[in-house]
């Protein structure tokens, strides 16, 4: 099988050989009944990172920020959100379907936004509105090319959140790289939002699994809708051992990740007709335009791929590029290198 340098996504790693010997060795129990030890113990170790009561293991980003959007609002409420956010573009409408909510979305600066802008957006309490009853932020924002929220920010939003009785959902699937990014700890981000799901399959490494953390009230609410929505799992540890590994190794590497971001955003600035300030990769996410190459996204993306290097094509002239476990500094500098055959190519 050819061997790809894949920098689509950094959820395509694959657990290493430690991992999975962790994985095989797992204690586990049935997690519908709350009896595997290693899911107990995963649960634990985030809530207390998080500095929440409680977290539970879920299957999938999209499955903890859909539980928590279910937990934390009723049919019919109006959720303020990014409107390049993940919960709101790439959860097949879960919003809608799955708590009957209508989302009213602001545009933010990669991902940012602001807390007098969310302010205006806060319906007056008058029954022709519908009841503003949730933010949700995105921290690093995957849309905004894998920004940082800044914790000011944040701090403004939970502030004024508080002051009008609305809650926040933090979609932190990579809090851990903005965490590492920034030196500040995700308990310093989690204390400013009611409720956090993260992700243990993206940066970190492990095959499966997210967890959504918050009070013991909001915790009890989510593992009823969880059984409710067929997320519950049986020998859970098996998965939830790549987890807590992960926790142990793969977090402060992540700022391999984020240097090689960011070499490959300096390289790539050099490409004739690629617009990118290498300033805005902030984490492991590098997002640039090609318009100028005159070539689209797909056709670069199909070039790469026969060279080898997978690329995510982000619509029509822009690439999207994430760094991750599976890829090397050296992996880096051939795609770079790549990335200038195909590019001057055509142009
Ligand atoms: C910011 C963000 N939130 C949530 C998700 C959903 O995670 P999953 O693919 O595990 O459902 C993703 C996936 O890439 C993401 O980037």
């Amino acid at each position: 099988m050819k061997e790809f340098i894949d920098l689509r996504s950094d959820t395509v790693t694959c657990p290493t050989p430690d991992m999975r010997k962790v994985m095989a060795e797992a204690e586990v129990g049935d997690d519908v009944f709350g009896e595997d030890p290693t899911v107990n113990t995963l649960q634990e170790r985030v809530a207390i990172l998080l500095g929440k009561e409680a977290a539970l293991f879920v299957p999938s980003g999209t499955m903890a920020n859909q539980l928590s959007i279910k937990s934390l609002t009723r049919s019919g409420d109006e959720v303020i959100i990014e409107s390049s956010s993940h919960a709101y573009n790439f959860e097949g409408g879960a919003g809608a379907a799955l708590s009957g909510v209508q989302f009213n979305c602001l545009k933010g600066i990669r991902g940012i936004l602001d807390a007098s802008q969310i302010e205006e957006a806060i319906r007056p309490a008058d029954h022709h509105f519908a009841v503003t009853k949730l933010i949700c932020l995105e921290n690093t924002h995957n849309r905004g090319g894998g920004s940082i929220y800044p914790l000011e920010k944040m701090t403004e939003i939970y502030r004024l959140a508080q002051s009008k009785g609305i809650l926040i959902h933090l979609d932190g699937a990579r809090l851990w790289n903005a965490s590492v990014a920034s030196g500040i700890k995700p308990h310093e981000y989690a204390q400013r939002a009611d409720s956090v799901s993260v992700c243990i399959s993206k940066g970190l490494g492990a095959p499966i699994g997210s967890l959504v953390a918050g009070s013991k009230g909001f915790i009890e609410c989510v593992h009823r809708f969880r059984k409710m929505f067929g997320g519950g799992m049986r020998q859970a540890g098996i998965i939830a051992a790549a987890g807590v590994y992960a926790l142990d190794h793969h977090l402060e590497r992540l700022k391999e990740d984020h240097q090689n971001a960011k070499r490959l955003a300096v390289g790539l600035k050099e490409c004739k007709g690629v617009s990118i300030d290498p300033k805005h990769v902030e984490t492991n996410i590098v997002i640039f335009d090609i318009t100028e190459t005159g070539m689209t996204a797909l056709q670069v993306a199909e070039a790469m791929k026969k060279e080898g290097v997978l690329i995510h094509a982000f619509g029509k002239t822009q690439i999207r590029l994430v760094t991750h476990l599976d890829v090397s500094s050296k992996d880096i500098e051939t795609a770079l290198k790549t990335f200038i055959k195909v590019l001057t190519r055509k142009s």
